[in-house]
């Protein structure tokens, strides 16, 4: 079955509160994450009221899998926050679909530039438990994921780039990765 996308401000009780618990459930392991009890559907609620942001949801024989936001901070750069897919159907491309779908609205509304942040607050990459500071961006040349595995990976697939690092910003030793990518047909 294919999937169909619908805008995530325009979904009613039941989905949002799909959205909140897929959310909880994608980054489980983030112990900043959304655990603590209403936390995702704050989330969830907080941003659908926000006109700067924009949701995008992946239904599949009418049940959500997954969805993507973008807050739209820079005329020509929106900021990818969040894009979660349900465990339970990851890894089947539902997550490729909705950044690819993005891109496209992005584009379509002259965005140059995409970017992200992927914390590493759990052991995911090289970095966790380093001191970044002072060489940061020398470190950044560095990263790569470990076995616990992380997002990083999934966007370097889709043409994102690291572009920085903030170094202990979920606590000592546990960064945000920054990443980017450009919509930009030339360069
Ligand atoms: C990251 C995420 C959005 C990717 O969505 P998805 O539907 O699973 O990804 P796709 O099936 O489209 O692409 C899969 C490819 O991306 C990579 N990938 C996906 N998730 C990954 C992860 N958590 N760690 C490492 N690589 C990952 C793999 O190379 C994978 O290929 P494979 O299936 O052959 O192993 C999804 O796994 C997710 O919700 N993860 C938890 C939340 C999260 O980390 N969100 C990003 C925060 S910035």
């Amino acid at each position: 079955m294919t999937l169909s996308f619908r805008d995530l401000k325009a979904l009613g009780p039941s989905l949002r509160a799909e959205a909140a618990r897929i959310l909880r459930d994608a980054l489980a392991h983030l112990p900043s994450a959304y655990g603590a009890p209403g936390a995702a559907e704050a989330e969830v609620a907080g941003r659908c009221s926000e006109d700067d942001w924009l949701g995008v949801a992946a239904l599949r024989d009418g049940a959500l899998v997954g969805w993507i936001g973008a807050i739209k901070t820079y005329d020509a750069g929106w900021e990818i926050h969040p894009l979660v897919v349900a465990p339970s159907h990851q890894h089947r491309g539902v997550g490729s679909a909705l950044l690819a779908h993005l891109e496209a609205r992005a584009r379509g509304d002259g965005v140059l530039t995409l970017f992200l942040g992927s914390d590493d607050d759990y052991g995911g990459t090289n970095l966790f438990g380093q001191p970044l500071f002072p060489d940061v961006l020398a470190h950044a040349a560095t990263v790569e994921a470990t076995l616990r595995g992380h997002a990083l990976t999934f966007y370097r697939k889709h043409g994102y780039r690291i572009v920085g690092l903030l170094p202990d910003v979920n606590g000592v030793g546990r960064p945000d990765i920054l990443m980017a990518k450009s919509l930009a047909s030339v360069r």
